[in-house]
């Protein structure tokens, strides 16, 4: 579950990942791209009092710097598909009590409508079946208040991302308004996309 491979997902086909994938992945993001996760969340501008969703939050690489951030006042959701690597997000943030986890399709969460003031979709999105993508969007967007904002990186390479006119085409159909955006890409990363939308509609 590096960003630069697709992994992980085990409730849909894909195996679950074994202890030696979870040690490098955790090795890599906690390690060498640790400063990019802390960056990507800084670059937020959280005030610490919000209710905060990760959405496919994986082993927790930028859920412990949201968790850090939120430390008082704030809450962290963490939600993702994939029991085993939630089992490795909750050893990351054991030591925070401001977080939660959810387990499953987003679909079928039944999160409270309106209930987030920030989405988090980090390095995820692109692994979403296409055809689950508009549906799980949808879930995604109710979930959030009016005047939420969803903060999004994601790889923008064809053969194993997401193509920014594909992504910005979804997000913009699902409700939401771009703020800013900016490219990116860098030697562990690859080519990016770096996305601040606002739910403008209910
Ligand atoms: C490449 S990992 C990224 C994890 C984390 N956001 C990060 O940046 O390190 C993708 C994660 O998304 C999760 N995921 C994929 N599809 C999902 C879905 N439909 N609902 C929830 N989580 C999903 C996977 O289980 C995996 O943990």
């Amino acid at each position: 579950m590096t960003p630069k491979h697709h992994t992980c997902d085990d409730d849909a086909g894909v195996p679950a990942p074994g202890g030696l994938e979870i040690f490098t992945t955790r090795l890599m993001l906690h390690g060498v791209l640790s400063g990019s996760y802390r960056r990507f969340v800084d670059g937020m501008g959280l005030r610490g009092d919000e209710r905060v969703l990760d959405f496919g939050a994986g082993g927790g690489a930028a859920a412990r710097h949201l968790a850090k951030r939120l430390q008082g006042v704030g809450h962290l959701t963490c939600a993702d598909i994939s029991p085993a690597w939630q089992g490795v997000a909750r050893k990351t943030l054991r030591a925070y009590t401001n977080v939660d986890f959810v387990l499953g399709d987003v679909r079928e969460l039944e999160l409270p409508a309106e209930s987030y003031d920030v989405v988090v979709m980090h390095w995820m999105f692109h692994d979403v079946p296409a055809a689950d993508r508009r549906p799980v969007l949808a879930a995604l967007v109710a979930a959030l208040r009016l005047g939420g904002k969803l903060f999004t990186r994601e790889p923008s390479r064809k053969e194993d991302g997401i193509e920014v006119t594909a992504l910005r085409n979804l997000l913009g159909g699902a409700g939401l308004s771009e703020l800013r955006s900016a490219k990116g890409s860098s030697f562990w990363m690859g080519p990016h996309y770096a996305g601040v939308w606002e739910k403008r509609t209910g």
